[in-house]
Parts: structure tokens; C-alpha cells; sequence
């Protein structure tokens, strides 16, 4: 059968050959047992709806297998045999240009070179999906093979409900992942209603099919890095070049030495997993590989001394760095952590004095000790980290619920006054302040006729607008401009890309809206094909994420979450090609709401209108709530936002006086 004749299959009516368990690709780890007995039943009475009654004795059998053996049902068997990645738009089967190009997404978020867990439909961040089995993608890819441009398919947490009639101008896809009545949010609740197979934990771009490997992540790193040294790493300890120090190198912590080489500094990243690290370093994200703290200590104070930028993967516990630091006397400039500590218990966090495969044992067979162990590494780790802050070290929390989940195991990391965390977040001190709050926010494209050359135009096109607009700018916003034409300058250099030929580039509303602008003319001119729109959740309107992306809304309103749904709401009508919403995602199930949307361009008047109109919410809706929090830099984005656009009219906060406060309660 050819790729298109399997598309269009959909679940086959006879069993397919089992393809087998390939060891040699990496695998989630087994989920904790969770359900009842009962449970374990409903869990395979819901799997088994997915197919005909005359299957069931046999795949009874066989997911209840899975289900122990592996804690979920991924329904191995179904796993196609063709080559999991985007193809270009034309070879893909059926009726709706958008269908075609939210195939090809998909396709990308599950390439084994993009995707953590590709067989368990894992994308990124350990447990973030695309779906929940294989039956789920089979059934989606025929309906987005066989839909018109007036239906919309329905995805509930990886499960197609089915095609409703909808109009042209409607998304073809509507995607929720996670959602939950706000009392089921807690971790164990993903546990339970995850294998039961009716939610699934989407992250921010995998169940939304917008993740494009680490590149996405290099950009955002790189410009934390880059202002972190610029505005916070003061000391003179090492004059030549800074040394930061980090763990993980999964799906987005992989960006680390790559963004730490474009930043200029010595970067050391420590990461448990040796498939990670190998992967990295083929990949040639990472330059070296030192797998003993003393030949570390002595290529870091070489490197150091020599004025030397270098990516260092430190095959081990990140807890071994910073004590090993301390003991060589080796004086750390910036530090952060990117180990997946939304997920702590499940294969997030490795503790200190484990090893990886010990450690992967406990949680699945003895999970209350790995809890303990868990808690008991983060606090000696914290104690360090600490140790290395007084003597002038720059930490800041990478949005990876280190400082929550370090405050929960009694660790020493809050304020004097025991309100806040000691150390700030990224998105407090850099990202808010200097992206959010203007609109600068992770915009990215992907060029659908998979043509490198169609990127390097692209590129191109972007360049000259953003050389535009720097010319026209005010103050304010030059040096963020300034960063981002760099970053798109070296972009192509830097070899970036893996899986689809994609481009993230920060810019603001106007650039966004200049940019796609410009594609759509160049694709009606036919210089280039068309092209995919869309953004990281983790924005300046996407997402409510109170120790995240709104961490420096300081109203009180950051633990709400109105901003991300009335975004999802607004992309839909204003012209998204599909738009998801979900609950989870980085710091965690229960711990933020994050919204996002892709949009198809071909050139067309159509898509013309719709990305002057969508974009422009997309981004503004934001500003305004940041602006409603008084942050200062967001009513300075919104008031040169409304002398832009004369239907935009956004209520303004008045600031009161302190002082009329003081002696009131
Ligand atoms: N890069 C960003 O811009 C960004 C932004 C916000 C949040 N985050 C957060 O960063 C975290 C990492 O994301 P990811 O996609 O890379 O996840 P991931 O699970 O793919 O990677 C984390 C890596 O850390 C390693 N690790 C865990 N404990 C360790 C330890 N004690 N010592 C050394 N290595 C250890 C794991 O083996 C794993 O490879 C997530 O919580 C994510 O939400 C990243």
C-alpha cells in the first residue's frame, strides 16, 4: 500500500503485523500504577471502542499487556511503518489545503528526529502528546484526508470526536487538550484519567502540532542568556568570557549549549541520560562530552582562563556540577536548571545518588521512596546553588517549576519576608519585562513545500522587514529588534533546522503582521510555496501561567487564566486555520492554561485579510491585560498600538498614589 493509500485506510478492519518494540529508540518510561482493577477495565473498555467486536479477544489480551508492562495503552500494533516525518504539502491525500498542512505538523511532531518518545506519541517535556494511541492518529489522519473546507474536526485530548459542518473561513481543526473541571487538576488526576485514555497532558506545541525541535527554544534561550549576561551577571570573577552552568539536554533544554554558544560564554549542561546526550552531540548542539567532574573542573578552568566559548554536556547529576564547583573553587556567573520538574516524579527529575537506571526502577516499583529521594536531592541541590548566589552567581528559574517544586520539598528558597522565591523567574526579570510587555513573542513559519530554498527566502524577506522597521522604531524596542535581526541574519548559518523546514524569529505584533505580510505576497508572486503561521503557547497573550509567562503581572490577576481562553476564542473567528487550547503544559497539569493557533498562507486575498486580523489580536489581546496590570512597558505598546489602529480602543488603568494608601489598613 502506498503512503497515501494508508492515510486514507484509517484503522485497518484486520489486524496489522505487530511492528515490534524498538529498543533502540527512546522510550517513556513506565507510568506509574495508578487505577483500580475496575479502573484497569474501564481503561480497556475504552480502548477497545476504537475497534470492531470481532478484534477484541485478541487485543484484549494485548493492551492489557501494555497497560502493565507500560502503564498506558499506546496500542503498539498500529503504529504505521512508513517514515514518520513532514512531507511536502502536494504528497499528502485529500480535499483541503489546511487538512494537508495540519497532516504535515503532525507528521513533524512525531519524526523520530523531533519527537522525545516517538512511539509512545510523546513530542517533548516527557509527557507531552500528540495523542494517546495509535488508533487516535490513524482515525485523525483519514479525517483530515477525506474534509472539506466546510467541516471542522473536533480533537479532544488526541481523540477525534468526528467532522461537524462549519464554513470556509472557520478552522478546520479545533484541538483541547487536558481540559478539566479545575478540582481533577492535580498530578495524579493526569495519571488516572491518562490511562484510562479519556485526557492526555499536550504541552504547549505538541498536542497542538506547532513544536519544531529545539530551534524554537534556541531562539528564546539565546535571548535570555544574552540579556541575563547584559543586565544581571556583574561580577569581575571572570573577566574574559562568563561561565553558565545548567542540566538537561531533552526537547527544550537541548537549546542550552547552542544558545550559550551564540551568547558567547562557556556553558556546562549536566544530563543523566546518555541517549540524550548522544543525541545532542550528533545532532552537534553540544561540543564535548566529559563524563568525570575532575577532567570537567580542569576543561572549564581551561577554558576559562583561555577565553574559550564551548558548549560542555556533563554526562551525570547536575547536583555533582555545582557541588563539584564549589569544591574547585570554580566561580559560576549565570546558573539556571531545565530539568523537567512540571514532572517530578515520573522521570522529570533524577535524583542525586542514583543512578539513571536505578532511579528509573524506583519510580515505577517504589514510587513514595522516589518521591523522598526526589525531594531530598532537590533540597541538597538548592543548598548549593545557594552557596554559589552569595558569592555572586546570577540563578534565575527557567520556567521548569524549580522553585515550586524545590519550595515543596522544604528547600531554602524563599524570600526574607517568606512571601516569594529568593531567585526570580526569566519571564520576571528578562522575557516579561523586555518581550511580553512590548509583544515580542516566539513567532514562527514553516515552508510547506519542505524546500530549504523557500526557508532561505523567507529568511531573506523577514531580514529586510525587520531592517525596516529598525529604522523606523522608537527607543525602546531597538535593542530587541536589533537582537532578532542578528538572530535571523545567522539563522540559516547556524544550521537550525530539524524535522520541517521551520523559522522562529521574537517580534511583535507589527513585525509579525509586516512578515506574513510579505510571505503571502511572495507566494501569490509564486516565488515561494505556501507557508504555515504559527507561534510557541509561551507568548504574550497565549498563555496564564502564574510562576511563567504571567509572572510579572503583579495585579493579582496572574492566577486567572480569562487571557489565554479569550485568546483561543478570538484566533478562532478571526481567521486561525486551527487553534487549540490546553491545560498543562512546562510547569505543569493544573499549573497554567496556554492557548495557540496555525494558519495556513497560499497567497490569497483571504489569508491576507485573516493574518492582518488575527495577528493583531493574537498579540494585542496581551498588551491590553498587561497594561490593565499597570506594567509600564505594555501601556507603552498598546498606546502606540491604538495611533496604529483607530478601531482598537483599550481601557486604561490610572496608578494611585502610595501614599493615599499607607494609613488605610
Ligand atoms: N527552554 C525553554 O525556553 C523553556 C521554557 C519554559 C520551560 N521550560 C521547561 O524546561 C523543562 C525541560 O524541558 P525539556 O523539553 O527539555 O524536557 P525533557 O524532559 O526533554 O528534558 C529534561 C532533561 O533533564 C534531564 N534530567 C532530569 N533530572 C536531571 C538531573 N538531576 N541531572 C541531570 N539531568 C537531569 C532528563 O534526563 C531530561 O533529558 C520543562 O519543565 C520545560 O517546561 C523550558
Amino acid at each position: 500500500m502506498t503512503f497515501q493509500e494508508q492515510i486514507l485506510q484509517g484503522l485497518p478492519n484486520t489486524l496489522p503485523v505487530h511492528p515490534g518494540y524498538d529498543a533502540a529508540i527512546n522510550h517513556a518510561p513506565k507510568r506509574k500504577e495508578i487505577l483500580t482493577a475496575e479502573e484497569k477495565k474501564l481503561a480497556l473498555r475504552n480502548a477497545l471502542r476504537y475497534f470492531s467486536a470481532e478484534l477484541h479477544a485478541e487485543l484484549s489480551q494485548e493492551f492489557a499487556q501494555e497497560l502493565r508492562d507500560y502503564g498506558r495503552i499506546y496500542m503498539y500494533r498500529f503504529r504505521p511503518t512508513y517514515a514518520m516525518k513532514a512531507r511536502p504539502l502536494d504528497e499528502y491525500p485529500g480535499r483541503s489545503t489546511e487538512a494537508k498542512a495540519i497532516m504535515l505538523m503532525i507528521h513533524n511532531n512525531l519524526d523520530p528526529a523531533v519527537a522525545q518518545h516517538p512511539h509512545e506519541l510523546i513530542t517533548y517535556g516527557g509527557n507531552g502528546a500528540v495523542f494517546q494511541n495509535w488508533a487516535q492518529y490513524l482515525l485523525t489522519m483519514r479525517y483530515l484526508a477525506e474534509m472539506t473546507d466546510e467541516q471542522t474536526l473536533v480533537m479532544y485530548s488526541g481523540h477525534p470526536m468526528g467532522l461537524f459542518p462549519s464554513h470556509r473561513n472557520a478552522p478546520r481543526v479545533v484541538v483541547t487538550n487536558g481540559m478539566m473541571i479545575p478540582n481533577y487538576s492535580r498530578p495524579d488526576d493526569w495519571e488516572k484519567f491518562n490511562a484510562l485514555g479519556v485526557s492526555q497532558y499536550g504541552q504547549m506545541t505538541a498536542g497542538s502540532y506547532m513544536y519544531i525541535g529545539p530551534q524554537g527554544i534556541v531562539h528564546g534561550t539565546t535571548i535570555t542568556v544574552l540579556n541575563a549576561l547584559r543586565r544581571f551577571a556583574k561580577s569581575s570573577n571572570n573577566p574574559g568570557v562568563k561561565l553558565f552552568v545548567t542540566a538537561g539536554l531533552g526537547g527544550m533544554s537541548g537549546a542550552q549549549p547552542k544558545a550559550g554558544n551564540i551568547a558567547g560564554v562557556v556553558s556546562v549542561t549536566a544530563e543523566i541520560n546518555p541517549k540524550a546526550v548522544t543525541t545532542r552531540h550528533s545532532q552537534g548542539w553540544v561540543d564535548e562530552v566529559i563524563a568525570k567532574m575532575d577532567q570537567l573542573c580542569q576543561r572549564v578552568k581551561q577554558a576559562l582562563a583561555q577565553h574559550e566559548v564551548v558548549s560542555i554536556a556533563y554526562l551525570g547529576n547536575v547536583v555533582e556540577v555545582w557541588e563539584g564547583f564549589e569544591q574547585a573553587g570554580i566561580f559560576v556567573d549565570l546558573g539556571s536548571d531545565q530539568t523537567s520538574l512540571h514532572n517530578p516524579f515520573a522521570g522529570g527529575y533524577y535524583p542525586a545518588g542514583l543512578t539513571y537506571e536505578e532511579s528509573n526502577d524506583m519510580m515505577a516499583n517504589d514510587p513514595e521512596e522516589f518521591k523522598r529521594r526526589v525531594y531530598e536531592s532537590l533540597r541538597r541541590h538548592v543548598e548549593s546553588v545557594n552557596r554559589h548566589t552569595s558569592n555572586g552567581t546570577y540563578f534565575f528559574d527557567y520556567g521548569n517549576a524549580f522553585l515550586l517544586e524545590a519550595s515543596r520539598a522544604g528547600a531554602e528558597v524563599m524570600d526574607e519576608k517568606g512571601l516569594d522565591f529568593k531567585y526570580p523567574s526569566y519571564v520576571q526579570d528578562i522575557l516579561g519585562p523586555f518581550c511580553f510587555d512590548y509583544g515580542f513573542g516566539p513567532f514562527r513559519w514553516v515552508c510547506a513545500s519542505g524546500k530549504s530554498s523557500d526557508l532561505e527566502t523567507t529568511d531573506r524577506i523577514a531580514k529586510k522587514v525587520m531592517e525596516e522597521m529598525l529604522q523606523e522604531a522608537p527607543e525602546e524596542i531597538k535593542l530587541q529588534l536589533l537582537d532578532n535581526l542578528q538572530w535571523i541574519e545567522k539563522a540559516n548559518e547556524n544550521k537550525l533546522v530539524v524535522g520541517s523546514q521551520a523559522r522562529i524569529l521574537y517580534a511583535d505584533a507589527e513585525g509579525r503582521m509586516r512578515i506574513a505580510a510579505a510571505f503571502n505576497e511572495a507566494i501569490g508572486r509564486g516565488e515561494i510555496g505556501p507557508v504555515i503561521l504559527g507561534r510557541d503557547h509561551h507568548d504574550v497573550s497565549g498563555t496564564d501561567s502564574p510562576y511563567r509567562e504571567t509572572s510579572n503581572i503583579y495585579d493579582g490577576s496572574r492566577f486567572t487564566a480569562d487571557m489565554a481562553i479569550q485568546n483561543v476564542i478570538g484566533d478562532s473567528f478571526r481567521g486561525a486555520t486551527w487553534v487549540s487550547i490546553h491545560n498543562g503544559g512546562g510547569v505543569g497539569w493544573g499549573e497554567v492554561i496556554n492557548g495557540g493557533f496555525g494558519m495556513l498562507l497560499d497567497g490569497s486575498e483571504r489569508a491576507r485579510t485573516n493574518l492582518t486580523m488575527m495577528l493583531h489580536w493574537d498579540v494585542n489581546n496581551g498588551i491590553a491585560r498587561r497594561n490593565w496590570a499597570r506594567n509600564p512597558n505594555a501601556r507603552f505598546a498598546i498606546e502606540r498600538a491604538m495611533e496604529q489602529e483607530p478601531l482598537l480602543k483599550v481601557t486604561m488603568p490610572s496608578t494611585v498614589s502610595d501614599d493615599l494608601l499607607e494609613d488605610l489598613f
